[in-house]
């Protein structure tokens, strides 16, 4: 794979991505771009010089002219959720930004794949979607990504299984109305009760699952890590990282990604995520998984509550 990936924010999400990126083989060319440019001068020396121990990869400070024929443009700029803050109370701040960076990238780089990282990230995908006039199968959120990812890693622990047999996800919002639709949640191909039946009848000593409990973690767990360090970058950045790999690739995966509803779910007119066929043409579509009336109704009220913040929004 050889992609040009430009990434624009060199905080510690950018920063972060960049650095991942250029410890795999998904790039061949980096260009880090944001307005403090002593910030990103220093960022891209670190980071270039890490790769003298690899095959050689080309990252660089840029201006927005400099993401010409990138196959990926990664938008991470934004202030960064403080502690105690939620992502909705960023929102203002962060669309203005996205609305001035938004003309001169897209002008830079129309047929590039976006991929919108910055928080509320629905939020900054359902503008960004509006007011670029890419077509819709460009851009995609990174979504609940990365909260699948936190879902995996605690069912993975809680059933002692590798997370390559976990196919279980989170829909919605990434963000406080984000939930497990458990219906569609299986451990290779046994559901997830069926598989704490089996385990048992196996004789080994796993707890039932708390449900509610997972999706509180998986739901704290940005939280919890600002409040401890600060802010959120590794894992969202592996997640990142694994979303340009499927962008790249050949073939086209499933992801949690956000991206624009058409009725899907009889939700239309807002980005969250669901179950979405992605790959090197970016978004095919969502893909209808089954769900139980509860869950439909869950999704449902988080597009409403995405809804009634978009209603607030200077657009
Ligand atoms: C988190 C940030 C990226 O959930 O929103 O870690």
């Amino acid at each position: 794979m050889s992609s040009k990936i430009t990434i624009i924010g060199a905080g510690s999400v950018g920063a972060t991505i960049a650095y991942t990126l250029s410890t795999q083989d998904i790039a061949s060319e980096i260009v880090l771009i944001d307005i403090n440019k002593q910030k990103v001068e220093g960022e891209v020396l670190d980071i270039a010089q890490g790769t003298c121990f690899r095959d050689p990869i080309a990252i660089t400070a840029g201006e927005y002219a400099d993401a010409k024929d990138s196959d990926i443009v990664i938008i991470t700029s934004g202030i960064a959720r403080k502690p105690g803050q939620t992502r909705i109370e960023l929102t203002q701040t962060n669309v203005d930004i996205l609305k001035s960076i938004t003309p001169e990238i897209v002008a830079a780089a129309p047929n590039a794949l976006y991929v919108i990282v910055s928080n509320p990230v629905d939020i900054m995908t359902y503008v960004f979607t509006k007011i670029s006039g890419l077509p819709e199968n460009q851009i995609v959120g990174s979504g609940t990504l990365l909260d699948t990812a936190r879902l995996r890693c605690g069912l993975s622990e809680h059933f002692k299984v590798a997370q390559k047999n976990i196919h279980a996800y989170v829909f919605g919002e990434h963000g406080d109305t984000s939930f497990v639709p458990w219906t569609g949640a299986y451990i290779s191909g046994v559901s997830v009760d069926e598989y704490y039946k089996l385990l048992r009848s196996m004789g080994r000593d796993v707890e039932e699952l708390d449900k509610p409990g997972m999706l509180e973690y998986v739901q704290k767990s940005g939280g919890r890590i600002i409040a401890n360090k600060g802010a959120t970058f590794y894992a969202i950045s592996a997640a990142v990282c694994k979303l340009c790999s499927i962008l790249s690739s050949s073939s086209d995966s499933m992801a949690t990604v956000s991206s624009m509803m058409h009725g899907e779910y009889g939700i239309e007119d807002v980005c969250l995520s669901t179950l979405t066929l992605v790959g090197p043409e970016g978004i095919r579509g969502k893909v209808p998984m089954r769900m139980n009336k509860g869950e439909i109704e869950q999704l449902q009220a988080s597009a409403n509550a995405l809804k009634a913040v978009i209603a607030q929004i200077d657009l």
